[in-house]
């Protein structure tokens, strides 16, 4: 008889490991939203939940495909209970998750929760390190649509099997969720990540600025570094072949609305748009200036990161402090971003006849000898000229972008 039940459980697990997948069908593109982190770190609450689904509808973010709103480090007690559930924090969260989850779901938008691989979370809360089924059940209750996965406090823990077991958690649970993978790009992520998440992190965590290091704890044995727009792309320009639906290089989060200045704003978004990253915003929504909601409600810069053919963009050049990054789009279409680098103006002044763009990662080859586009200004919403006209000439203010879409005549 007891071999009996040993068979039988070993045929249940087998069946059950075979089974269990990620979510197919999900993020066929990069996800967008909102989450708490880069504005409020672990000082949030339902109010502030309530106040960002309301704002969400408010500045029309809903309409051009905002549609997760994901509360980070911090919402829940610092001990589980007695049967090892994890507690909404009461005084931050007095009506408990499932009555925020319905809140937001009300509004038509998705609700995503945090926690982590590790005994603890960053923030020094309940990891889920060996209780993950019993999370995913719970989180499944709450009816969450996302989950961002941290990487603190795993000692030796095994990455690739770590982000699988909650995997699996959370398809026996049988709530259709994204899976955020927040690793950092330790353990390089987008060698594994496709089978298990929907995004991975590419590098450390971002921080506010356009191009610097900010060291944290410095000199102490736990310093880490946080890093700005520019060093995020740059330290990761050789991983896009392994992105496309379903399985995306996250550079994190946007800074957009918060330190930089209106042209690096102008920039760090588009230049995510042609890098095919999620779209998570983490501004102050209360307090988000008219400059900034027509930037974030940009359709034709949306689109770009929207694109069906999920391809990320590269930089094809960099010469005279302007980086040119290029996407391949659907229809033979391309996007295009001139970015001054430099602390001066520049004028561009780029002949695509000249400069037949090859993508060897993904075969295709922009030759406007062989096709002529119609060249379009992202910005200005206005159609230029044609690829066979002179070159496409344009001022290009410090840290600015000029960014055009070509699409065949
Ligand atoms: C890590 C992550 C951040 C954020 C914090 C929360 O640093 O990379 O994005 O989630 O933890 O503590």
């Amino acid at each position: 008889m007891k071999k009996y039940i040993f068979m039988l459980a070993v045929a249940l697990s087998i069946t059950l490991n075979v089974a269990a997948q990620k979510f197919e069908n999900l993020a066929l593109t990069p996800p967008m939203g909102w989450n708490s982190w880069n504005t409020f770190a672990c000082d949030i609450s339902e109010k502030t939940v309530k106040d960002m689904a309301d704002l969400f509808i408010e500045l029309g973010l809903d309409k051009v495909g905002f549609e997760y709103i994901v509360i980070d480090d911090g919402w829940m007690l610092k001990e589980r209970d007695k049967q090892g559930n994890l507690v909404p924090d009461p005084k931050k969260f007095p009506n408990g998750m499932k009555a925020v989850a319905d809140y937001v779901h009300s509004k038509g938008l998705k609700f995503g929760i945090y926690n982590c691989c590790g005994s603890q979370t960053c923030g020094g809360y309940p990891g889920g390190r060996g209780h993950e089924y019993q999370d995913a059940l719970l989180y499944a209750s709450y009816g969450i649509d996302y989950l961002k996965y941290d990487w603190c406090n795993t000692g030796k823990m095994y990455a690739p099997e770590a982000y699988k077991t909650m995997r699996d958690a959370l398809y026996t649970a049988g709530r259709p969720v994204v899976f955020s993978i927040c690793e950092w790009g330790d353990n390089q992520p987008w060698e594994w990540g496709a089978e298990i998440g929907h995004l991975w992190r590419t590098t450390g965590d971002i921080y506010c600025c356009y191009d610097c290091e900010y060291v944290v704890k410095k000199g102490e044995p736990d310093q880490w570094s946080a890093w700005g727009v520019w060093p995020i792309l740059r330290m990761r320009k050789d991983i896009r072949k392994y992105a496309g639906p379903g399985h995306w290089n996250d550079p994190d989060m946007l800074e957009i609305g918060k330190c930089l200045s209106a042209a690096e704003d102008r920039s760090h978004f588009a230049l995510w748009c042609l890098s095919a990253a999620p779209l998570i915003l983490g501004n102050d929504l209360r307090t988000c200036t008219e400059e900034t909601k027509k930037l974030i409600t940009n359709k034709e810069l949306i689109e770009v990161d929207q694109d069906k053919l999920g391809i990320q963009g590269f930089e094809y050049q960099f010469k005279d402090s302007i980086s040119i990054w290029v996407k391949p789009l659907e229809n033979d279409s391309w996007a295009v971003g001139f970015v001054n680098t430099s602390k001066d103006e520049k004028v561009l002044n780029f002949d695509f006849k000249a400069n037949v763009i090859v993508d060897k990662d993904f075969n295709k080859t922009l030759d406007a000898n062989k096709t002529e586009y119609v060249i379009r200004d992202l910005f200005e919403h206005k159609d230029l000229k044609t690829t066979t006209k002179k070159p496409v000439t344009a001022k290009i203010a410090s840290h600015d972008i000029f960014m055009v879409r070509l699409t065949k005549k």
